[in-house]
């Protein structure tokens, strides 16, 4: 399967209702819609890219603020709980409108997308070719291309059909993002492949996952401390925690002179976050 120049591995299909899934590749964390077998009990919920969260959980930014708008902030949305209750009995019911969330939505995704440093010095330039070379990019792909120029806001979000219940779309070359090339897609600097991989339990949390989403390095010099749970403060120090697959990546950064991890490092700083973020407001 492939989108996007990105490989999510295979699927094996022998008739009708009955497939297998033991080769899908940085597709889902709910390995528990999968059979123990690697048979698939839903298909749609698992063909479907979740770029949000650290672990690969949510298709959009609503999908997650609905979540995050409850952990931390003890908001309770309207669309998750309905109106005229109180969950949790705080006294305040309708805490967070359908159209607040539709406004936020807006609000977010149609911010400026984070900035390179450009020109790029020439120490920068060097980190940049160094980056590639030594197996970052195979993960933090540099760039992606989106179909089409148009972002699509629905609601109710339908995960596996984002065409769905479409209420505003956003002409993202106004938004700051480049045309790519002749297609009528635009061009996102995001440094990942939107793939979950596992990072070695030297990575894991707690309860034992190693599993997360490529972090987007897009804005990366100015968004410490790094990694799922902010263990790392420096830049070096994120790439020195890498571990799990392709670890050859972080054994060849740790390998180079000491100029040449300089020049990487001078590389990352130039991903800056964007000066005006809200200006197409
Ligand atoms: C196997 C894929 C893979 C490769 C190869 C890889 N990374 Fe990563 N990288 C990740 C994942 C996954 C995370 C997020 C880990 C987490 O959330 O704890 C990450 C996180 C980072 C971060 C921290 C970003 C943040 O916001 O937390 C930096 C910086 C980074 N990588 C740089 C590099 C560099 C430089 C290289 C090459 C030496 C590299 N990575 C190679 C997958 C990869």
């Amino acid at each position: 399967m492939n989108s996007h120049g990105i490989n999510f591995g295979s699927i094996i299909c022998t008739g009708p209702g009955s497939c297998n899934g033991q080769n899908i590749e940085g597709l889902t964390n709910n390995l528990e819609t999968l059979d123990p077998d690697g048979s698939l009990q839903d298909l749609t919920e698992i063909l479907v890219v979740r770029p949000f969260s650290r672990k690969g959980s949510f298709t959009t930014s609503r999908a997650f603020d609905v979540s995050a708008t409850q952990f931390h902030m003890g908001l309770q949305p309207v669309e998750e709980f309905g109106y005229f209750v109180d969950p949790d009995g705080d006294g305040v019911n309708n805490e967070l409108f359908v159209g607040e969330l539709s406004a936020m939505s807006l609000f977010l995704e149609g911010m400026e997308p984070p900035e390179i440093t450009s020109p790029l010095s020439d120490q920068a330039s060097a980190g940049k070719e160094t980056f590639s070379a030594i197996g970052c990019a195979d993960c933090h792909i540099p760039s992606l291309t989106t179909r089409n120029r148009f972002l699509p806001f629905s609601f109710p979000e339908v995960e596996s059909d984002p065409l769905q219940n479409i209420y505003r779309v956003l002409n993202l070359q106004n938004h700051g993002f480049p045309l790519a090339g002749f297609g009528s897609g635009v061009r996102v600097d995001l440094f990942s492949d939107l793939k979950i991989h596992d990072m070695g339990p030297g990575l894991a949390e707690a309860n034992g996952n190693s599993r997360f989403t490529t972090a987007r390095l897009w804005g990366v010099s100015d968004s410490a401390p790094y990694m799922h749970d902010s263990r790392a403060l420096t830049l070096r120090d994120a790439i020195l925690f890498h571990d799990g697959e392709r670890a050859n990546a972080k054994a060849n950064f740790a390998g180079l002179s000491a100029a040449e991890q300089s020049n990487l490092l001078m590389f990352l700083g130039s991903l800056n976050s964007p000066a005006n973020p809200n200006m197409g407001l």
